[in-house]
C-alpha cells in the first residue's frame, strides 16, 4: 500500500534497527484519512471471503479494525489484555508471550461476542513474532469459528511472524512489508 509506505518513509522513526515508531499517525496520534484508506484496502482484499466478524486486540488494533469493519459492514470485537490469569468461564482465553516486554499476558473475549459458526477476519497493526495473531486465532477456534485470514498494517518480514502464521495454514495480508532496517531506515520488500 503505497500511501502507508510513504507515511512510514516520511514520519517513521527506526530505533536501534529494531523497532519502528509510527506514533505520529498510527500508534498514538491517528490520521483518520489514512485509516479510512487502510480500512478500504483491507476490505478490498477480503471482500469475497464471506467475513462475518472482525477480531482484533487492544489497543492499537482497534482503530484500524474499526475502519475495515465499517467498510465490510460487520461487527468488531477486540480481545482484552489482562495481567493476571482470571479463569472465568464466560470468556475465551489465551496466553500470549510479549517479546518486547518479556512477559506473558492473557487475552480474553466474552463468549457472547464470539458466537459459533462464523467466518472471522483477524486484524492487527504490527506483525513481528506472530504471538498476538496466534493467540487471537486460538480464541476464534475455541469459539467454533473459522479464521478466514489475517490483515496486518505493517509486517516486519525479517521476523518469524508471517512464516508461523502461514505454517499454521492462515492467509496473511500485510499492507506494507519491511524487509529490513538498515542504518535506521526502512527497506521495503518490493523495493
Ligand atoms: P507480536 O505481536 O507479533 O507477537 O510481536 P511482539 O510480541 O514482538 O510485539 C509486542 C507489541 O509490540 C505489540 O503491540 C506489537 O504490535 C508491537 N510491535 C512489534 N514490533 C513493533 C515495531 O517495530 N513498532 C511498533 N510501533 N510496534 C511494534 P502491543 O504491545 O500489544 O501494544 P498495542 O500497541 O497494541 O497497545
Ligand atoms: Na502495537
Ligand atoms: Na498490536
Amino acid at each position: 500500500m503505497e500511501l502507508l509506505k510513504q507515511r512510514i518513509r516520511e514520519e517513521g522513526i527506526v530505533l536501534n534497527n529494531r523497532v519502528l515508531k509510527v506514533d505520529s499517525f498510527l500508534n498514538h496520534q491517528i490520521d483518520p484519512q489514512l485509516f479510512k484508506a487502510i480500512g478500504k484496502e483491507i476490505a478490498d482484499r477480503y471482500r469475497n471471503a464471506g467475513v462475518q466478524r472482525i477480531v482484533t486486540i487492544e489497543a492499537s488494533g482497534i482503530a484500524l479494525a474499526l475502519m475495515a469493519a465499517l467498510e465490510l459492514d460487520v461487527p468488531l470485537v477486540f480481545a482484552r489484555k489482562k495481567k493476571s490469569i482470571l479463569m472465568v468461564d464466560d470468556v475465551y482465553h489465551s496466553v500470549v508471550y510479549s517479546y518486547t516486554k518479556e512477559e506473558n499476558y492473557d487475552i480474553t473475549i466474552s463468549k457472547k461476542f464470539l458466537p459459533a459458526g462464523e467466518k472471522v477476519l483477524i486484524i492487527d497493526d504490527f506483525l513481528a513474532s506472530g504471538e498476538a495473531a496466534m493467540g487471537l486465532a486460538k480464541l476464534v477456534k475455541d469459539a467454533g469459528d473459522e479464521v478466514v485470514g489475517m490483515a496486518i498494517a505493517i509486517e516486519k518480514s525479517f521476523q518469524p511472524g508471517r512464516e508461523r502464521l502461514e505454517n499454521a495454514g492462515f492467509r496473511v495480508e500485510s499492507l506494507v512489508r519491511i524487509k529490513e532496517f538498515k542504518d535506521n531506515e526502512c527497506i521495503f520488500l518490493e523495493d
